[in-house]
């Protein structure tokens, strides 16, 4: 059976903890070719800096090969009005594996029923982004590790356009059903963000049952809550593209906020960033979100390894 990542729930915790420890590992042994011969193939039909290279930098750290575009839409038999179906038919008859950035929701999903090879998900819509939320929790786990978060239960503050971004979508999802196994204790699942934006739509908790711990630690604010009592600040961009024009107020992180915030924190962000996170606040010991991109490359190494090595 073809595995596919079309959502962040696709891997289980234990899987996962392999990928988290391999990823570890490859600090240490990112020049050893893996993957020698492997074809992977690189379809963006949306713009992308970060998954799109660390996806090509993973490949090639592997000693694997890639194919592919970053402007589909263009660039591919697209505009000559083919469907997304048969070119993912065509393009896994060449490739072993395929890795899908689309702007619809679904289209993962749609990919996933007519490849031959896996389709990895690097985005579809405003609806789900599995493999940044692998490197998100992956980030926090090493923070863990490290010390640099506290070793007891953690509280994360999502701060931004938590309605359209699928980043938070994944990671809420992932945090829900994973992080207890991956010895990541959650007490608290907190969301602020501009006004009609603030909080993502109800189907994100759909999968998590009604008494369960994380589900009653939700909370839903519309006034910024006391930041002393936060571990993790995981902030957004607003999500422009999905917006149709609708104006969003500015709430960017200020210096005065990162005083109030304890110094066992991080604060996180996918990137791209706008003004939501100044840059002076990059120089800040808790500001992970770079880590957090060069994260991106061990663990896309890490899950290209767990979803194509040959067992022997
Ligand atoms: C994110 C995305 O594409 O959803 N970017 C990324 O992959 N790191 C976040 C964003 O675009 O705001």
């Amino acid at each position: 059976m073809v595995r596919h990542i079309v959502k962040a729930t696709d891997l289980g915790p234990r899987e996962l903890k392999q990928i988290f420890r391999r990823a570890s590992s490859n600090l240490e042994n990112r020049y050893q070719p893996q993957l020698p011969g492997k074809l992977i193939a690189l379809l963006f039909y949306q713009p992308s800096t970060r998954t799109e290279f660390s996806f090509d930098t993973a490949i090639k750290r592997l000693g694997g090969n890639s194919i592919g575009t970053s402007n589909a839409q263009v660039f591919s038999s697209a505009a000559k009005g083919e469907t997304l179906e048969d070119t993912i038919r065509v393009v896994s008859g060449f490739a072993d594996c395929v890795v899908l950035r689309h702007p619809e929701r679904g289209a993962a999903e749609r990919a996933a029923a007519v490849s031959l090879k896996p389709v990895i998900n690097a985005g579809d819509g405003d609806n789900e982004h599995p493999t940044q939320a692998y490197l998100d929790l992956y980030t926090i786990w090493k923070a863990r590790q490290e010390g640099r978060l506290s070793p007891g239960s953690l509280r994360i503050l999502f701060y931004g356009d938590n309605l359209h971004s699928r980043t938070v979508r994944s990671l809420v999802q992932l945090l829900a059903s994973h992080a207890p196994e991956l010895d990541i204790p959650i007490r608290g699942i907190d969301f602020f963000g501009p006004r009609d934006f603030g909080f993502p739509s109800a189907d994100v908790f759909d999968q998590m049952p009604e008494d369960s711990e994380i589900r009653t630690g939700i909370k839903r604010h519309t006034k910024l809550p006391p930041l002393s009592d936060i571990d993790v600040v995981y902030v957004t961009r607003p999500q422009v593209e999905y917006h149709a024009g609708k104006q969003i107020e500015r709430t960017p992180l200020t210096i005065e906020m990162m005083g109030r915030l304890q110094e066992k924190s991080i604060i996180m962000h996918p990137l791209p960033r706008n003004e939501e996170i100044p840059k002076e606040i990059d120089t800040d010991h808790r500001a992970a979100y770079f880590e957090q991109s060069d994260n991106g490359v061990l663990l896309r190494m890490a899950l290209l390894w767990h979803l194509l090595h040959q067992k022997v």
